[in-house]
């Protein structure tokens, strides 16, 4: 009944029912014809001080239940509740929105909103796993599919896509983003922001994303989740910069800022990126969101003085909303009258909420059908696609001796760790309403995939902690006569995201001590991996014949895995990440710049380490498949261009295998010569092509400016000169040719 009810209204409401008799009485901002910045100016224009800081507030409700506090539906009835985070499902969402919409003054709906991160409850692979993808149109179809079931369970706003580029594996959070790389990050950032929105957001399944966190968060110091950051100017718009100027060009709705102190200030209160680059340079039009408490948490940066001071600092930057602290609330008012609060200020915050409000179409649909959630959640086709996904993001490291594929009619298959047999941590850190009921372990996959004949016994040796004497024994007894050894290692799904850095890389627990027992046995053993950042694997990869990363790759994860490993799928991902040797060489990554003593084997004054080789174990881009592929025939055209030119590339990729597989072509550029130095490669084109035994095809890439061109101390250009172009499977790519930019 309270749910018919509801949706009565709802209809009521659309159709203008409630509203005065005569079209002429209609306030502009209750006419869903009007352009919903005339209909947020004339709101402003109705609202008081309490109710324009009201809707600056967000709230956080119980992330367990999805219920909303009890402080909550008096707020909304009193207009000052702007969003929440975490109240979600109808029966939640739909209440308190009654209390903003029906038993406010004016009527303005609450925005829901939640970290839907990789799927809501259909869970797709970890954003660091879904960028080894290589493949942004399926991570565009995940975060389609992941607004679709979110927006049934009430939500309007997701807090995503995390567009932060790191290249410390030490930070947990190198797991939500999509590695090292602004160009690869950039092409991901924009498919999962049009993934969440559409083409309109306001449209049923759509949310309203948010690319965070703004700005540079990614390069914490030493690693530590929270840490300040220290970024040239340089770095900022070449490497950190470019994943957010894509959302917005992809029309990202919001923008959220990030915890770390920049270059002496924080993030929260950066009015020269906010108002500055992001409004300023970019033209964003959507409106920021703080993280949670951080403007509260500029006391504690030492940046402001008090409550009162660090409001007006983080308002005045243009941080639109405040997430769960509630200084702008509670001292807004005092900052207005004394002066220190600009009221235009805070209208022009008020304003950009309500103008995304408008947009989002919550004024005319803020309810949401409570028979949706049944419909829509772990739909055949959403599992289909966490398959696919899951497929899509494994890496193969290395395969010795063709191990892999193995025979589905092995007698005996021994499955190992207890990572195999853990529903939980296949689905990540940020996993939002997934179940672990809902995934499929490694061991029910390789259960799943073999003959009827295989025996397949499990024995959980060790997780991530500590191991008794007489669990190793029993894996190891397991292990006995087994055609092969099949070892589930890595971390837990909480050993990475957020508040999780590490200082070491390393396998936790007993794991590596468990491997080298199993190899002890002299059975083959293949290795899954498990985890949410780069490790170090140099041990494994000496001594481990096979090794596929497998991420937290979600829902149906464990089924992906054991797919490949059994040859009904060909793994064909590349790491987005450069996996170190030692966590001694962190930071490491693919595009950096040379130095004037170069890496040398012979010469000791050259850049390199007295214990240890400078190359990572494997660099950015690597990735082997059950097929093999050659490059030939690099061509570039024409031989010389202007600088706002454009050139063509071609290359021919060829299967020369007798297995179907895919191989992502990657091509990088160098430019050696110019007025500041540039790394030694940068990713400026790549596609993952699916090739049948034997077939060849013809790539073609574009370099225009936009790839060619540089943000140097004076401006964005492409400068004269030769150009190089790399093509091949991985960052150490072989082929090469140039061309002259001319001036
Ligand atoms: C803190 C995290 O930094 C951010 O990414 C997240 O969206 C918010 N919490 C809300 O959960």
């Amino acid at each position: 009944m309270k749910n018919l009810k509801i949706s009565v209204l709802a209809a009521a409401l659309a159709f203008g029912a409630l509203a005065p008799a005569t079209g002429a009485e209609l306030p502009v901002y209750k006419d869903p014809a009007a352009a919903p910045a005339a209909r947020a100016a004339d709101l402003l224009g109705r609202m008081t001080t309490e109710e324009k800081l009201g809707q600056l507030q967000q709230l956080d409700g119980l992330w367990d239940t999805g219920a909303y506090r009890e402080e909550f539906p008096k707020l909304a009835r009193e207009g000052r509740l702007g969003s929440t985070l975490n109240v979600r499902t109808a029966p939640h969402a739909n209440a308190l929105q009654k209390e903003a919409v029906e038993n406010s003054r004016l009527g303005v709906p609450v925005l829901f909103a939640f970290d839907v991160i990789h799927g809501y409850r259909t869970i797709f692979p970890v954003p660091l796993a879904e960028s080894a993808q290589w493949d942004p149109a399926l991570a565009e179809r995940a975060a389609a599919a992941a607004a679709e079931e979110a927006y049934a369970v009430g939500l309007k706003w997701t807090f995503a896509p995390m567009v932060d580029i790191a290249r410390d594996p030490r930070w947990g959070r190198i797991v939500e983003g999509s590695g090292e790389d602004a160009y690869l990050g950039s092409k991901l950032a924009a498919a999962r922001v049009r993934g969440f929105q559409g083409a309109d957001f306001a449209a049923p399944g759509r949310l309203m994303a948010c690319a965070k966190h703004w700005a540079g968060y990614g390069a914490a110091e030493a690693g530590r989740d929270y840490n300040s950051t220290d970024i040239s100017p340089s770095a900022l718009r070449n490497v950190y910069f470019p994943p957010f100027k894509a959302a917005v060009d992809a029309g990202a709705a919001t923008f959220m800022t990030a915890f770390n102190d920049l270059n002496g200030v924080p993030s929260t209160a950066h009015k020269a990126n906010i108002a500055g680059v992001l409004r300023g340079e970019w033209g964003f039009k959507g409106f920021v969101v703080s993280d949670y408490t951080s403007v509260k948490e500029l006391i504690a940066h030492g940046l402001a003085a008090d409550d009162e001071d660090a409001a007006v600092k983080a308002l005045s930057a243009g941080v639109d909303m405040e997430m769960v602290s509630t200084l702008y609330r509670d001292k807004g008012p005092a900052a207005l009258a004394a002066g220190r609060l600009r009221a235009a200020d805070l209208d022009a915050s008020a304003l950009r909420v309500l103008e995304m409000k408008f947009r989002a179409g919550i004024f005319e649909h803020p309810y949401i059908d409570p028979a949706l959630e049944a419909k829509t959640l772990l739909t055949p086709e959403k599992l289909r696609l966490a398959l696919d996904a899951a497929l899509k993001s494994l890496v193969l490291l290395k395969n010795e001796g063709a191990l892999l594929p193995l025979d589905p009619g092995s007698r005996k298959v021994a499955v190992i760790g207890k990572l195999a047999d853990s529903r939980e941590d296949m689905l990540g850190s940020w996993a939002a309403d997934g179940k672990p009921a809902d995934a499929v372990t490694l061991l029910e996959g390789i259960k799943a995939v073999v003959s009827p004949g295989t025996r397949v016994v499990y024995s959980s040796g060790c997780y991530t902690g500590d191991a008794s004497e007489k669990e190793l024994k029993a894996a190891v007894s397991a292990a006995a006569g087994a055609d092969v050894i099949i070892v589930a290692v890595g971390e837990s799904a909480l050993m990475s995201g957020e508040a999780a850095s590490r200082v070491s890389l390393a396998l936790p627990g007993r794991q590596r001590e468990l491997l080298e027992r199993l190899k002890k046995t002299g059975r083959p053993v293949v290795a899954v991996l498990f985890n949410g950042r780069p490790l170090e694997l140099g041990w494994l990869d000496a001594n481990i014949p096979a090794i596929l990363e497998a991420w937290q790759p979600g829902t149906r994860g464990g089924l992906a895995v054991a797919q490949a490993l059994f040859g009904l799928a060909n793994p064909g991902g590349k790491l987005p990440v450069t996996f170190p040797r030692s966590v001694g060489q962190v930071p490491i990554y693919y595009a950096h710049r040379a130095t004037g003593r170069p890496t040398s084997l012979t010469e000791k004054y050259s850049s390199r380490y007295i214990d240890s080789s400078s190359t990572p174990l494997y660099p950015f881009g690597y990735g082997l498949s059950y097929s093999s592929f050659t490059f030939s025939n690099l061509l570039v055209s024409p031989a010389s261009i202007k600088p706002d030119g454009k050139a063509l590339v071609s290359v021919d990729v060829k299967n020369v295998s007798a297995r179907a597989g895919d191989e992502v072509a990657q091509l990088y550029i160098r430019d050696p010569a110019g007025s500041e130095t540039r790394p030694l490669r940068e990713l400026k084109g790549f596609e993952r092509v699916t090739l049948a035994p034997g077939e060849s095809r013809t790539l073609r890439f574009e370099l225009t400016p936009a790839e060619l061109g540089w943000h140097y101390a004076g401006g964005f250009a492409v400068e004269p000169g030769t150009f190089k172009v790399y093509v091949g499977s991985s960052s150490a790519a072989g082929l090469e040719v140039s061309f002259e930019v001319l001036p």
